[in-house]
């Protein structure tokens, strides 16, 4: 890791002072625009945290590449298993954001020829900053996450995005029905990188959401690797980060249990 040590004490700050310049946003009128629909919403804040990233970056290592949801970089089409890139979430929780004034995320990974190198979550709101180094051990600010224990669905608090429970053209809602009866109790935070980092830090058991995207994943498998948790899609396929996927990330032993259900 020596080798990117720069690139990550660089990543570590300019995190921190995107969390300040959202903190203050909110205190502000936050304009709000649409996407594709009334419940797609991005905000000034997205495309000026992204851009602040992209300018950072292009100023300190040229030869990196970009991957941010906002596609406010130019970078041209780049083949991410053959490169450096970067992969930025400004905010995860958009919604959040506009609604709540909190409970979103700024999730930031690095990736060399398609392998982690570091991840950064981090909760402005709580000044939590979720980390890890790959091999180096996943970190809550500064103290060591341990490694994350077994336990069974009877005594977990998981996560669902409740778009899985309503029929829809994805999956079989009805296989949630056995898993929402036998959790200990069903939560939706409405950030999946802050989903993961929790599910990291044992304030969640297990997180399930939909069709994600890189950045909405990218740091979060890097922290949830350091505690010994390997996200899986809910077929329990192999999740590539460059590619869209539904995730599971949860316990050891809850895994399987979960997977049981979702077969
Ligand atoms: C969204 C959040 C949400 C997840 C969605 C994402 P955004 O990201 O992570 O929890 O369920 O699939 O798109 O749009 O707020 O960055
Ligand atoms: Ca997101
Ligand atoms: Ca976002």
């Amino acid at each position: 890791m020596n080798q990117f040590h720069y690139e990550y004490k660089m990543a570590k700050s300019w995190t921190l002072q995107a969390g300040s310049m959202l903190k203050e946003a909110i205190a502000e009128n936050i304009k709000v625009e649409y996407k594709t629909s009334l419940s797609d919403l991005v905000t000034e804040q997205d495309r000026g945290i992204e851009n602040y990233f992209i300018h950072n970056i292009k100023k300190e290592f040229p030869d990196h590449f970009i991957l941010g949801e906002e596609g406010q970089s130019n970078d041209r089409e780049f083949n991410p298993y053959e490169n450096y890139v970067w992969i930025i979430d400004p905010i995860d929780g958009t919604t959040n954001f506009i609604h709540q004034k909190r409970n979103f995320s700024i999730s930031v990974a690095f990736y060399k020829n398609g392998k982690p190198i570091f991840g950064f979550i981090y909760d402005p709101i709580q000044e939590e900053l979720f980390e890890a180094i790959k091999g180096g051990g996943a970190y809550i600010n500064q103290s060591k996450l341990p490694e994350a224990k077994p336990a069974g669905l009877g005594e977990a608090v998981i996560s669902i995005n409740p778009m899985w429970l309503i029929p829809n053209n994805k999956f079989d809602h009805q296989k949630f029905i056995p898993i929402v009866d036998k959790a200990r109790a069903v939560r939706y935070l409405g950030s999946a990188a802050l989903e993961m980092a929790y599910v990291a830090s044992g304030r969640l058991d297990a997180m399930l959401d939909f069709r994600l995207s890189s950045w909405d994943i990218a740091a979060g498998l890097i922290i949830l690797n350091e505690v010994g948790i390997i996200p899986t899609k809910v077929n329990n396929e192999p999740i590539d980060v460059f590619q869209h996927a539904t995730t599971l990330a949860a316990r050891p032993n809850l895994h399987e249990e979960l997977l049981f259900y979702l077969k």
